[in-house]
Formats: structure tokens, C-alpha cells, sequence
């Protein structure tokens, strides 16, 4: 059978500068919906590239003192570099400045030409040259562009003018029939308000610089920089020069793009493609602006943020989670430090990556470290697996809706559950009767289900991680599962054996995030020991001996909903286990505690800590907060004298 085809575009970037983290978040956004229809067994062309001509870029290189095409070369490949680095899965990458787009442009330009839609005028406007774009008198906004607020240039050149006006009716029934076409909702309102207000015939090309691709017919003009970028959604897909390719992939079905070149992709391009006789691409959709701590991202303000060094230092799928978790796609977002490590720490160290390492280290301790069988299923377990398949279903409908920010909701709603759902069982406890071997089995079994899911769930957003976890699971080491594979459950390879887990988000200690932002001198100041505690009076050997220290072994750990400090831990001690709440949480990760033997007070008079019942307090030192850990070897219980 034939496969269904899927075609998304970014728009393609200006190389008058190094890329931001603006733009990688547009560029992210589409491929985490390109891997999503993939994985639904899609043949999918992603699209992305580079906008290489015009005034702007003329003037870069110029001012540099390299050619056009040397300046642009640059910089392109550090956008190439990028996406690699940000796990970009884009099928092609198109430049303007290649020749199998000067051919359509100016195929797509003779042949509107020869049809009377392009007409020879003089023309005398307002030119925004940042923003590469014509405006009226009457659109400027106290004289500057209404875009960027920037100031406008005076053009009178003889050029080159696309009947736009002859298209306004049909273009507006078009929007008004097809809802789906613009979107968001918002968006689509605006572009009909602007129609309504009348197309005006557009200058598509320009005679005062040469960095563009010449019009066929007369070698003074270059095409406007709009009029080819656009163009580059027909040439990739084949236009003119691979028919099948065309064929198979246009119309696209969307092209994302930045709320402020809506206007571009849903009025300029689809009157381009209705003179060529094309059909129109299915959606154009609007995505929100990217600013930092509530700001504009400028050169001026100094507040650029760089990806390949947030990459770097953090890893490419946690800036891909942030980026897609933290902004609802359509709605403006805010970039933070502080709310990257925030979302870093919360959602991926501790709910992922404690249920995967809490999950392995039990199936190594009470299934010899193989994924085990399901038995007769519990009222939990029924529970957990009903909440996988809706969770699966409605990821679905989202992800199919471009909603990227509840897909992933919903998939933490299951982890969050499927944490709970272990206190609920609680395994360790299981473990101590044989008669419970079964039931310990089907937990252990659900747990492992679960974290399938999630790997396939979350493949499209955390390209690098799903494989990571899937190969942690014993699952294998190519990831290559399908959305059809999430909603079977039944798809674990039981008995075989699990790898030992390792920490796929270490948490990042906000400590050494602090000392970062502070100035050597003082980190220096900082680094000055603090002053010894004054020693406590002295008390008698039969004193010490009331305090009952012993080794416990750490079998699971929590952080405490609300409490920044506290964590719960569930510890053995030989005979018993106990659950104590413990104010480590800013030293340790929940995962990082799980089988570890430290030293425990079990004697201290119970006490109720935010509502949790804490009967013994592990001793950790009172500088930095760290455990007083002992050696692995002494069994639980043994008495610390
Ligand atoms: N070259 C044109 C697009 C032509 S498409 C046929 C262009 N290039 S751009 O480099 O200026 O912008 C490319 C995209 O980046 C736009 O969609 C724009 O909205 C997006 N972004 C630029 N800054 C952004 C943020 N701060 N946040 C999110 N996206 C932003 O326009």
C-alpha cells in the first residue's frame, strides 16, 4: 500500500547573522511533528534551508569585505551545524543561492510574466531593508516599519509588479472555505481584516543592488527577495524538474512559520501559486515569538541567546523538551535560565529519569535483572494500563492537532502516575514473601511497559533519549519503534536482560549554577571555609549508647511535593523498612540515593514532616549536606558503634 505523505517546512533563515535560540525553537517545533508523523507511518519531507539574497546580505558582505556568496557560505554552514547538533531530522536543506532554484524562479517568473500577472511600472515606496519588505504610506506606523518598528528607505526604481489585486477575491473565499488553512484562529483573523482592506499589486524586483537572482528576461533586474524565498517550498519538492517528487509531496501540508511572516505565507505565496495553477498548501501556521526574561531577543540589549552553547552545556534534548513543553505553540514564550534548569531538574531528572533508574535498579534486585512476566493483574496495575492506552490515544489526537505542549502533559501525567503507582505497589515490600513473587513479577513488568511507552511517546521530542532508555530496558540498541507499537503493551521481550541503568539527565545543582554566575572573586570569597561549629558538651559512653545508629540501604527515593529540601526515603534495615523524610533534596537527586548504604538514627521519636510519617533520620554533614555513606558490603541492620 501506499504510504500517506506528510510535507513540513520551517522558513528559511536569513544568513545575515548567527542563528538563536528563536529560531531553533521554530526549527524544533517542526521537527518534533515531522518525527511524530514518521513514527505514524508517514513518508515524510521535511524541509528546511537558508534565505541567501538580498539587500541586507548584500550590504553584510560589503561591510566585511567578502563577497556575497562568502559571506553567506559561512554562515549557512554553521546553521547546518546547528540542526545536527539540536538532532534536526530535515530531509533537505535548500539554499537560495543553488541552481535548481534559480531555474524555478525564473521559470515561475517568465511564465507568470508571459501570462500578463507581472507588468513592467515605476515605482516609488517605502523599502524596510532589515525586514526586506514594500510598504505603503498609509501601512507605515509614525514612518517606521510596522514590523520592527525600524526606520523605512525612499525606493523609486522602475520595476517589476505581481498583479496581487486580481487575485484578492478568490484568495479571500479561499480562506473563508478552508478554516484549517490559517491558523492560529487569531492569525486568521488578522490576514482576512488585511485583505479585506485591499490587495495592492506587489514589486517583485529591484534594480539598485545585484545579490539576487536576475529576471529572465531583463538582466538589470533582480527578483525580490520574497518572491524567490517563498519559492523555495516548490523547488525542493521537485517543481518543474522531478514531476513524481512534485507530485507525491505538494501541496504541503504546513508551513510553519513565525507570527510575523504569516502575512508572507498566506496571502503573497497562495496568490503565486493560484497564477501558477498550483494548489495551495493545506496550513500555514503561526507560531509565537521566543522572548528572554520578558524581552525582545536584540544585539543591541546584549540578550542573544546563543543555542550551541545552551546545547553544550545542558544537552540538545533538554533545550528540545524546554523549548517544547514550556511554550503553547501559537502563544508567545519566555526562555529563562532559571526555568530551563527549573523544567531540567523537575521533569526530567527527577519524574523521567527516577522512574527509570528507581524501575531498573528493582528489576536488577528482584528479577535478576531480566524483564520478568505479567501475572493476574491488580486493581493498580488495571489501572496503570488503562491510563497508558488513554494517554496513547490522546496524544495522539493532540499531536495530530499540533498540540505539542499537551502531548507532552499527558505524557508526564503517566510518569507522575506511573511514581506513584510504585509507592502504591511498593515492590520492596512484595519481595520479602514469596507467596508474592507473581504479583512482585507483574509490577516490575509494568514498570518496564510503561517506560516502553514512554520512550515511543516521547521519540519525537527526545530524539536522542528515547534510544537511550530503549536500549536501558534490554529493548535493543536501534530505536526504530512505531506509534502503533505504544498501543500494544504487550510488546516487552520478557527475560531478557536489562542494562544497568544509567542517569540519562544528571540533575543540575543549583549551587554550582550560582557560583557560574558570580564573578572569580566571588566564587573566590565563597570558596573561603566556613568557620568550625562549636564543639557540643561533652556526654558519657553510656550517653552515645543510646543512640541506635545503624546501616540502611536505600531502596527508593521521592522528592516531596511543595518542599524544595525534602525528599521521602524508603530504607531497609535488615528486619523492617521505614519511610523517613530527609532534607537533602538540594544535594542529591532521588535516583542518585537508590542502593545506597548510609548511616541511620532508627531510635528518634517518630515525627510528622509535611504530613509524612518519618521514624529515623540518616546522618549527612552539615556543611554541604552529603550522606555519611558507608560501604556497600555491610548488611542492612548492622549496628554502627
Ligand atoms: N527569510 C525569511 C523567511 C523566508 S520563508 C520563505 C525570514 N528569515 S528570519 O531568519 O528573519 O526568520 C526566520 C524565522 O525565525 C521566522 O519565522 C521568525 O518568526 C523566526 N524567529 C525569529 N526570531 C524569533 C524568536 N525570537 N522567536 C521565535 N521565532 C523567531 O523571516
Amino acid at each position: 500500500m501506499k504510504k500517506k505523505t506528510y510535507y513540513i517546512t520551517t522558513p528559511i533563515y536569513y544568513p545575515s547573522d548567527r542563528l538563536h535560540i528563536g529560531h531553533a525553537y521554530c526549527t524544533t517545533i517542526a521537527d518534533a511533528v515531522a518525527r511524530y508523523r514518521r513514527m505514524s507511518g508517514y513518508d515524510v519531507f521535511f524541509l528546511t534551508g537558508s534565505d541567501e539574497h538580498g539587500q541586507k546580505i548584500q550590504r553584510k558582505a560589503a561591510e566585511g569585505n567578502v563577497t556575497p556568496k562568502e559571506y553567506v557560505d559561512g554562515i549557512v554552514a554553521s546553521f547546518q551545524q546547528l540542526w545536527l547538533k539540536l538532532g534536526i531530522s530535515n530531509d533537505d536543506f535548500i539554499r537560495t543561492t543553488e541552481e535548481r532554484h534559480h531555474k524555478v524562479v525564473q521559470a515561475i517568473f517568465q511564465k507568470i510574466y508571459d501570462q500578463g500577472d507581472i507588468y513592467k511600472a515605476a515605482y516609488e515606496g517605502k523599502y524596510c531593508t532589515p525586514c526586506e519588505t514594500f510598504w505603503t504610506e498609509r501601512q507605515l506606523q509614525d514612518g517606521n516599519c510596522p514590523d520592527c518598528g525600524r526606520g523605512v528607505e525612499t525606493v523609486q526604481e522602475e520595476s517589476y509588479f505581481f498583479r496581487m489585486s486580481k487575485y484578492q477575491e478568490r484568495l479571500l473565499q479561499f480562506i473563508e472555505e478552508n478554516p484549517e488553512f490559517i491558523q492560529p484562529v487569531s492569525r486568521r483573523n488578522e490576514m482576512i481584516n488585511f485583505i479585506k482592506q485591499g490587495l495592492e499589486d506587489l514589486c517583485v524586483s529591484r534594480t539598485t543592488f545585484d545579490w539576487g537572482i536576475q529576471v529572465p528576461f531583463d538582466s538589470k533586474h533582480v527578483v525580490y527577495v520574497w518572491f524567490d524565498a517563498l519559492t523555495n517550498y516548490i523547488t525542493a519538492a521537485g517543481y518543474g524538474q522531478d514531476d513524481g517528487k512534485f507530485e507525491k509531496y505538494w501541496p504541503a501540508d504546513v508551513h510553519l512559520v513565525g507570527k510575523e511572516i504569516v502575512r508572507f505565507h498566506s496571502i503573497i505565496w497562495p496568490v503565486i501559486l493560484m497564477a501558477l495553477d498550483l494548489p495551495l498548501p493545506k496550513k500555514v501556521y503561526g507560531h509565537g515569538w521566543l522572548v528572554v526574561e520578558g524581552d525582545k531577543m536584540s544585539k543591541s540589549k546584549g540578550n542573544v541567546i546563543d543555542p550551541v552553547g545552551l546545547i553544550e552545556e545542558f544537552g540538545p534534548d533538554a533545550i528540545r523538551y524546554f523549548l517544547l513543553r514550556e511554550i503553547t505553540l501559537g502563544n508567545d514564550g519566555n526562555f529563562s535560565r532559571e526555568a530551563l534548569i527549573n523544567r531540567i531538574n523537575a521533569d526530567l531528572a527527577n519524574d523521567l529519569g527516577n522512574l527509570l533508574h528507581r524501575s531498573l535498579n528493582m528489576i536488577g534486585r528482584f528479577s535478576d535483572g531480566n524483564l520478568p512476566p505479567c501475572g493476574e493483574l491488580g486493581e493498580f496495575d488495571k489501572q496503570l494500563q488503562d491510563l497508558a492506552k488513554t494517554t496513547v490515544a490522546q496524544y495522539e489526537t493532540a499531536m495530530d492537532a499540533m498540540d505539542i505542549n499537551q502531548a507532552l502533559k499527558l505524557v508526564w501525567t503517566l510518569i507522575g502516575r506511573t511514581n506513584k503507582y510504585i509507592d502504591e505497589t511498593a515492590p520492596w515490600a512484595l519481595a520479602k514473601e514469596e507467596a508474592k513473587r507473581e504479583q512482585l513479577h507483574t509490577v516490575l513488568h509494568h514498570l518496564a511497559a510503561i517506560l516502553r511507552v514512554v520512550a515511543i511517546l516521547i521519540s519525537p521530542f527526545m530524539p536522542h533519549t528515547a534510544p537511550k532508555i530503549w536500549q536501558q530496558l534490554g529493548l535493543g540498541d536501534d530505536f526504530a519503534a512505531s506509534l502503533d507499537d505504544a498501543k500494544r503493551f504487550d510488546g516487552l521481550p520478557v527475560g531478557k536482560a536489562v542494562a544497568k541503568p544509567e542517569p540519562i539527565f544528571p540533575r543540575i545543582e543549583e549551587k554550582k549554577e550560582e557560583e557560574a554566575k558570580t564573578s572569580p572573586v566571588a566564587a573566590a570569597k565563597t570558596a573561603v571555609k566556613e568557620k568550625a561549629p562549636e564543639q557540643a558538651a561533652e556526654i558519657s559512653i553510656d550517653d552515645f549508647a543510646k543512640v541506635d545508629l545503624r546501616v540502611v540501604k536505600v531502596l527508593a527515593a521521592d522528592k516531596v511535593k511543595g518542599a524544595d529540601r525534602l525528599l521521602t526515603l524508603t530504607v531497609d534495615l535488615g528486619e523492617e523498612q521505614r519511610t523517613i523524610v530527609s532534607g537533602i533534596a538540594q544535594h542529591y537527586a532521588p535516583e542518585d540515593l537508590v542502593g545506597r548504604h548510609v548511616v541511620m538514627v532508627v531510635n528518634l521519636k517518630a515525627a510528622k514532616i509535611r504530613g509524612i510519617e518519618s521514624r529515623g533520620m540518616v546522618l549527612a554533614a552539615s556543611c554541604d549536606g552529603k550522606l555519611a555513606v558507608v560501604e556497600s558490603s555491610l548488611p542492612p541492620g548492622s549496628k554502627v558503634k
